[in-house]
């Protein structure tokens, strides 16, 4: 698996998500929680784009009455007929051992961290001694 520069983290604001294309896909990327996710742009069901999903808490009820909210907004609901996916992994809430979201890994690594582009210029050590520069080759 290849990796892929495909935003700086100030492109994607928190709460917000950005499509790019990884060769040919259509991947969109979102930021949660100070975390960032990435997920094929197209919901399984009728290929809805999931860049217009409402990012939602998972609510879960354990007893009659009681609702707990949790991990807000990391859950995915579609926007044309609302079938809901885990953010991390891509899982449907409601089948989650069938129906799933393509995911992809992402990392977060500082420029200086990433590797060296082909062209790169040949350097000389420099010093200055008394009033003079000398360069080394
Ligand atoms: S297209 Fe996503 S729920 Fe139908």
């Amino acid at each position: 698996m290849a990796r892929h520069i495909v935003a700086s983290t100030s492109e994607i604001p928190p709460g917000g998500n950005k499509v790019v294309d990884v060769a040919g896909r259509d991947i969109v990327v979102f930021h949660v929680n100070g975390e960032f996710f990435a997920l094929l742009n197209r919901c399984p069901h009728e290929g809805a784009p999931l860049e217009k999903a409402a990012c939602v808490a998972r609510l879960t009820s354990p007893e009659p009455g009681v609702y707990e909210r949790s991990r807000v907004g990391e859950m995915l609901r579609c926007p044309w007929h609302g079938w809901e996916f885990d953010m991390r992994n891509g899982q449907s809430w409601f089948d989650p051992k069938r129906v799933r979201v393509r995911s992809y890994p992402v990392a977060v690594a500082r420029g200086d961290e990433l590797q060296k582009g082909p062209y790169v210029a040949e350097t000389f050590p420099v010093h200055v001694e008394d009033s003079y520069v000398i360069v080394e080759v």
